[in-house]
């Protein structure tokens, strides 16, 4: 993406995030986002579809042969076009994915994988779906992602792989990562379901992966009802990820029933359908708006509050920057923050609750979280999604400068 969509400029005079938007954006896109709610009280997250997933979808409905594979394979040509990966292979949602990668890239049962207790609990149960255990490593205070160093910590004689987290969009430190595994020869599955557009040292999250796993949640940058893909540069997991997604039947046979049926390997029905396939190729046409919106929205945050009593986390550089799925800040009480929000029509959230406290990941905050531990109940954030609209960011600006 050219500089100036990434890095949308303001001058500091104090002008409404309205004429800063229009003079950075309006004649690269027209009206961004037409037809979108503009509900009375600003959700935390919310979905929009351009015209081309409803055109794409009425297409389908209307065609008498639904299960082409035509809008899969389009999802899967535009990933790899957009991300710059080798490979990409589509799944009924993210979690599918990184399900199958884990078990592709070798993690069997009893194995264990490190990754942070501060993620969607998805991350975990797709570990534990693998037949593997999480271990939890602490988080980096100005990321909010895995601390390497921990990581190194938590290693033992069973570790087999490790699974980072973009959070919120915001890149791990990779090099370190992808260090720390080749050294012990540990596989890295990325959980990237928040991440689709971030960028870590000017390249795509998952353009030089082991395997990274987005997600097309409705509520994602990139909007589907559900859908995920696994992108990765190694084409002999790309294989097994393809067999593996549909029961390991091997569909480049066709029509030889026979031979397509002779299945030799692990899988399960985890297929994009082709609805979905046909709203996210739609979403995906328009990714650049999506994406460049909730740089934007970030960006005012930083520029309008800075003075408000909010942390951010780390900000953009030109080498590396975050997909902003939403805006994460520490405050002194966040459960304070969202209630005074609450009370303004603005919906700040919990970006998570820490899955050590579930008792099927142990039941208890666990001690060796310092960090976590320190900042989980100072951790709130602010919505980006293209629903809320110009007048929804002013308001959510306006009702974090009253207080809390
Ligand atoms: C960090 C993280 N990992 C995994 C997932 C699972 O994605 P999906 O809903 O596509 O299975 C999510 C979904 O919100 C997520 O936020």
């Amino acid at each position: 993406m050219q500089e100036k969509e990434r890095s949308p400029q303001t001058d500091g005079s104090g002008e409404s995030c309205r004429k800063n938007f229009e003079r950075n954006f309006s004649n690269l896109f027209g009206e961004m986002f037409p037809g979108a709610p503009k509900p009375e009280t600003i959700p935390f997250l919310a979905r929009y579809f351009f015209e081309e997933s409803k055109v794409n979808l009425q297409e389908l409905l209307e065609s008498p042969n639904i299960d082409t594979g035509k809008y899969t394979k389009e999802v899967e040509e535009m990933v790899k076009s957009i991300v710059g990966a080798k490979h990409a292979v589509t799944t009924d949602d993210c979690s599918t994915a990184l399900k199958l990668s884990l078990r592709t890239a070798g993690v069997m049962q009893g194995d264990e994988v490190i990754t942070t207790a501060y993620t969607y609990i998805a991350t975990p149960n797709s570990i534990e779906n693998a037949g593997a255990v999480p271990v939890f490593a602490d988080i980096q205070r100005d990321t909010l992602n895995l601390d390497p160093q921990d990581i190194v910590k938590k290693i033992t004689s069973k570790t087999k792989a490790i699974m980072p987290v973009h959070f919120a969009g915001m890149p791990c430190d990779m090099d370190e990562i992808n260090a720390i595994a080749k050294g012990r020869n540990l596989a890295v599955i990325e959980d990237a379901a928040q991440a689709f557009g971030a960028r870590y040292q000017r390249k795509s999250i998952g353009a030089d992966s082991e395997i990274a796993c987005f997600s097309f949640d409705s509520h994602k940058t990139v909007p589907g009802e559900g859908g995920g893909v696994a992108v990765t540069r190694r084409e002999d997991y790309a294989q097994q990820l393809r067999l593996s997604r549909y029961y390991g039947i091997d569909e480049s046979y066709g029509q030889d029933y026979y031979k397509k049926f002779a299945v030799e390997t692990w899988g399960e029905n985890g297929y994009l359908s082709e609805l979905n396939g046909a709203l996210i190729a739609g979403s995906l046409k328009h990714f650049k708006e999506l994406l460049v919106w909730r740089v934007f929205v970030d960006q005012q945050y930083r520029e309008h509050l800075k003075d408000s009593g909010l942390q951010f986390i780390r900000p953009d550089s030109s080498q590396t920057y975050s997909a902003h799925y939403v805006t994460p800040v520490v405050v002194d009480n966040a459960d304070k923050f969202i209630q005074a929000m609450a009370s303004r029509g603005v919906r700040a959230g919990l970006p998570a609750i820490r899955n050590d406290l579930a008792p099927r990941y142990g039941g208890e905050r666990r001690r060796d979280l310092p960090v976590l531990n320190e900042l989980e109940f100072q951790i709130a954030a602010l919505p980006t999604h293209p629903g809320m609209g110009m007048e929804g960011l002013e308001k959510v600006i306006e009702a974090i400068k009253k207080g809390w």
